[in-house]
Formats: structure tokens, sequence, C-alpha cells
């Protein structure tokens, strides 16, 4: 996969997702393996000119973090072009500019989602940031404001012809915050739009069969995922296998019913890579920091445990490694009852499917499951 002069490892993308996307997570997820570009939480460009470190530890990383994306907010050309070149300079491998935001905050001062409402002016903020930098940048946007104001695929154009090196676009309104159904016709309708630069789909991809629907109807040339890779972490490697599987098996004549889905992990697995990404929080924010935040992502690990009241209950108050190492231990006493006689979890207590939006009606027999939205600094994205 190609992003302007940028070679990823795969056409698979870790969406943005503020207070969640940074250092300790990105590096579990390369170390899973399957993701070709890793952005940033969004940085505030100014913040990022005026040195203030917040916005310095929001793009800490380190050589295992590459290629690493930053996503850039403001409206200031001067100011997101200055901190566009600061980024490069910093070996930084593209910039991404956030044009979802649907915060307030972000839109009253012309940033975010507001940016998809002034087309000649956001395309000349664009074209004063490529013009200052050689490596790539890109656009991340919703399709529009409204129903009424599909405005995507005008816009991709118009940034295409600005300079941008590819468009992310997340299928659905402003106006639907994360409700209804991320709208695959609505991202092959940006696809169609833009000339030659990549397109890459984004909402609600949970499953590697999500991801190879989104592909195959929206024609899109990579997938983003956001919540997904929360939820399972997995979901890069094993959509790379699926998607490359398929192809094998298709060249020789099979047909996508008789494909198999690669093994979800194994509970060990899961438990193991939990453990380390706890590590690296600690690492990089300290142990009462890295904990206090941890407080919020180990129960996304747990959704995937079987029952797991009894873990979330008490690791929502752990303070340090060794109050999280008793808490796990508990847990996994606790859990036995719930297995069978070769220590696997039982039918009855496994976890509901996962399954996309754009896939509940062919998910037949199953109940879907939706994914949760993390709390977060944002009321809505
Ligand atoms: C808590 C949270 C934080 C987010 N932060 C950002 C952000 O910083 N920049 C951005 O462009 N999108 C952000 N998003 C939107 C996601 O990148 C993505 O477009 C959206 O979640 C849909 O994809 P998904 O269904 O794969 O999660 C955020 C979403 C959530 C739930």
């Amino acid at each position: 996969m190609q992003i302007g002069s940028l070679t990823l490892p795969s056409n698979l993308f870790l969406s943005p997702l503020a207070g969640y996307t940074n250092l300790p997570f990105r590096l579990v997820l390369r170390e899973i393996g399957g993701v070709g570009l890793c952005t940033t939480d969004l940085v505030n460009a100014r913040s990022l000119l005026e040195k203030r470190s917040k916005a310095f530890k929001l793009i800490e990383t380190r050589p295992a973090d590459s290629p690493l994306a930053v996503q850039l907010f403001g409206s200031v050309p001067e100011e997101m072009r200055d901190a566009a070149q600061f980024l490069e300079s910093s070996g930084v491998a593209s910039i991404d500019i956030n044009m979802g935001c649907p915060v307030r905050k972000v839109c009253n001062v012309g940033g975010g989602s507001a940016m998809m409402r002034e087309h000649d002016k956001t395309a000349a903020l664009v074209r004063g940031m490529v013009n200052a930098v050689k490596i790539p940048v890109t656009a991340k946007m919703r399709l529009g404001w409204d129903d009424q104001n599909i405005t995507a695929p005008e816009l991709a154009r118009a940034l295409e012809d600005a300079g941008v090196a590819a468009i992310f676009v997340h299928g659905r309104t402003r106006e639907q915050g994360f409700g209804g159904t991320v709208n695959l016709p609505g991202i092959r309708k940006v696809v169609a739009a833009v000339k030659a630069i990549p397109v890459i789909g984004n909402g609600d991809v949970v499953t590697p069969q999500a991801a190879k629907k989104m592909l195959e109807e929206t024609g899109c040339a990579g997938v983003s995922i956001g919540r997904g890779a929360f939820y399972d972490p997995w979901i890069f490697k094993r959509t790379m296998e699926y998607c490359s599987v398929r192809l094998v098996a298709e060249s020789a004549g099979a047909t996508g019913s008789t494909l198999q889905v690669p093994p979800e992990p194994t509970f060990a697995e899961r438990v193991r890579v939990m453990r380390r990404h706890l590590d690296l929080m600690i690492e990089i924010f300290g142990e009462a920091l890295g904990c206090r935040m941890f407080r919020k992502i180990a129960p996304w690990y747990a959704k995937r445990f079987g029952p797991c009241h009894e873990f979330n209950k008490h690791v929502v108050h752990v303070s340090t490694k060794t109050q999280f190492d008793t808490v796990l231990g508990n847990y996994q006493r606790w859990r036995q009852q719930f297995l069978d006689a070769n220590g696997e979890l039982q039918i009855r207590f496994q976890p509901a499917p996962l399954v996309a939006s754009f896939m509940r009606e062919s998910a037949e027999g199953i109940l879907p499951q939706a994914i949760s939205i993390p709390k977060g600094p944002v009321e809505r994205w």
C-alpha cells in the first residue's frame, strides 16, 4: 500500500481515538502485527508550536512505533503549516488533518468537522501544508455534516487537487454521531470522486469479515479501525491473514463461504498481551498514572474473557502493578468455575460475537452485539 511517497506493510490503519491510541497501545498493536500505519490522538497544532508538554506527550514515539502519522487539528493556516514542518523535522512519516471532530470547542474555531463546510478555505490551508513538507499529508473526514449535506465526495476531490496523499472517511455524518449504520455506498461515492489517491474506509469494522466487506463493497484501498482495535488488538493480524488466505484460496477455486476466519486468540494470549500493555503503560506514563489510565483499558480486554464482572469490579481500583496482579490472579481462580474439562470456557458462557452495523442483516442466527463507545475526552466523534 502506497500513500504518496510512503510504502506501508499493509492496507490496515489504526484510527485515532483520543485518550487511547497512545504509544503503549500502538506498540502493543505493532508487536502483534498486521497494522500498516498508526496515527496518534489528535494534537492541537498551536500547542505543538508552543511546545506544551501535553502535546509533546501525544507525539512521543520510538523506533518500534513506525511508520507513524500524527493527526493535527487547527484552523490557522500558518500554524498548521509550521506544525507540519516541525513534525517532518522530528521524523514523523505522515501528517493527518482532522476534519471530523464534532466537538464544539474545535468546530467553533473553524477546525474539525467545521472544515467540511468551507471547501475553498480548507483546500487553501491544506495546500499550504502540502507545499511546506515532503512527507504525505492526509485528511480524515466524515461523510458530511448531515444527510442533507453529504459533502465528502466534493471535498475529497478538492483536497486531492490541493495535494493530499490519501483520504480517510468515516462512513457516517457528523449529525449521526455513532448511531445508525455505517454507509458503505457513501464511502463508495468518495472512492468514485477522487482521481488517483487512495481512499481509506472507516467505521464499525470489528471483524476480518467486516473489513473485507468494506473493501469489496466500497472499492476503498484500505480500512482504518478504531474501536475494533481496542476491542480486539489482533484484528489487523487476523484480517491480513483472512484476506491473503482468501486470495490464494479463491485463485484455487474456493468460494467465500468455505473460507475460515483465523481463530481468535486464546484466553492465555489475551492475558499475556493485556499484561504487556500495562507494562508499557507503566514504562511510559509511570506506575501511578499508567495504572490509573489502565483502569479504563483493562475492561476492553475483558470483553472477550467470558464472565468478567469480578474482574471489572476490582480492576477499576488498581493503583500499582502488584495490585493488578492480585486482581488478575483472583479473577483467574474465580473464572475456573466456567471452564469445561479441557480448561476451555463452556460454550454457554462465551461472549456474543460482535457484528458491524453494516453486517447485522447478514448475521443470521446470532444475536449481534454492537460495539460500545469508549469514554474519552470527547463527547461524541
Ligand atoms: C473515544 C474516541 C476518540 C476519538 N478520537 C478521534 C481523534 O482524535 N481524531 C479523529 O479523527 N477521530 C477520532 N475518533 C473517531 C475514530 O477515529 C473513528 O473515526 C470512529 O471511531 C469510527 O471508527 P470505528 O468504528 O472503527 O471506531 C474518536 C472516536 C472515539 C470513540
